[in-house]
């Protein structure tokens, strides 16, 4: 959700991003990544900057049961190509609509696995323009070591195992299954918050009186709290109920809910 911006940028190859981060350092614009674009805010009144489109590193490699994709490739296409092939491992992600670059950097997953558990080397190119190759980062709860850094996540390989179609399938039911206590109204997203040690954030918020809590065009979803439905077209409206969340659980329960969205420029 969000703004114009300057410029939007969309490389079909990592020496187009060599090209557009020399240009952005010459000219010393702001920039950042966007990938599916699923869990990020930008100010109703724009970014003044260059975005970075990673929609279109469409390539995909299969070695073994090692699968090599390119950052712009949605996770859905990598679960539906291991599932050909017979391989387990992504059956934890099934049902995320965001990329696979995307899901890396914040370590996407659920309470059955996370892409960290499968992942084996990164490459990215950081901000001075340095194409490096990361064998095993670090990956935590919803984090990673790429997290709030200025770098493009280019290609990822994955680690995947042979498996029996049955298993496979039998996982991604499993998987599926979680996402029944979830909204399905498809202008939504979430979770919004991070669960703090021990304590679920929907649960918290729930309690803070807020499910179904309308504030314009955006409601705190009646059916699970920690996600949040954008009936209209405002990043800003949508801000302001990510802050006043935060502000009341605070003061009711003295926890500080940290937010999964990628809040750009506010
Ligand atoms: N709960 C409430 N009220 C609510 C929502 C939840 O009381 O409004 C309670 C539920 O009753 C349950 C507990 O909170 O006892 C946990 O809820 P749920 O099973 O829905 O899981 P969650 O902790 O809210 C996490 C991940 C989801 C992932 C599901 C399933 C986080 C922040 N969220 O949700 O991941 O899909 O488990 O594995 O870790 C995401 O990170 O974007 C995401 C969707």
């Amino acid at each position: 959700m969000g703004g114009k911006v300057d410029w939007f940028v969309i490389p079909e190859c990592v020496e187009d991003i060599l090209e557009i981060i020399s240009f952005i350092n010459n000219e010393g614009y702001d920039w950042f990544v966007l990938g599916n674009g699923s869990k990020i805010l930008i100010p109703d009144r724009g970014f003044s900057g260059v975005v970075i489109y990673t929609g279109r590193l469409k390539n995909i490699s299969l070695d073994e049961n090692v699968l090599i994709a390119e950052s712009g490739v949605p996770i859905g296409e990598l679960i539906n190509l291991s599932i050909r092939h017979s391989l387990s491992g992504l059956e934890p992600l099934v049902g995320i609509p965001g990329s696979i670059g995307g899901a890396v950097v914040m370590n996407a997953g659920t309470r059955y696995g996370s892409i960290g558990d499968v992942v084996g080397t990164v490459e990215f190119i950081n901000s001075e323009g340095t194409l490096i190759v990361k064998n095993g980062p670090y990956f935590g709860y919803r984090d990673s070591e790429f997290k709030n850094k200025k770098v493009i996540l280019t290609r990822v390989s994955l680690r995947l195992k042979r498996a029996y179609l049955a298993e496979i399938k039998s996982k991604l039911i499993l998987t599926a299954s979680l996402r029944k206590t979830q909204p399905k109204y498809p202008k939504q997203f979430g979770s919004v918050f991070k669960n703090p040690p021990g304590i679920s954030a929907g649960r918290l918020i729930e309690e803070a009186g807020f499910k179904g809590f309308t504030y314009r065009n955006v409601q705190v979803s009646p059916i699970h709290a920690n996600f949040i439905l954008n009936y209209g077209d405002s990043a800003d409206d949508i801000y302001y109920v990510i802050n006043t969340i935060q502000e009341k659980v605070y003061r009711l329960f003295n926890i500080k809910l940290e937010s999964e969205v990628n809040i750009i420029g506010f």
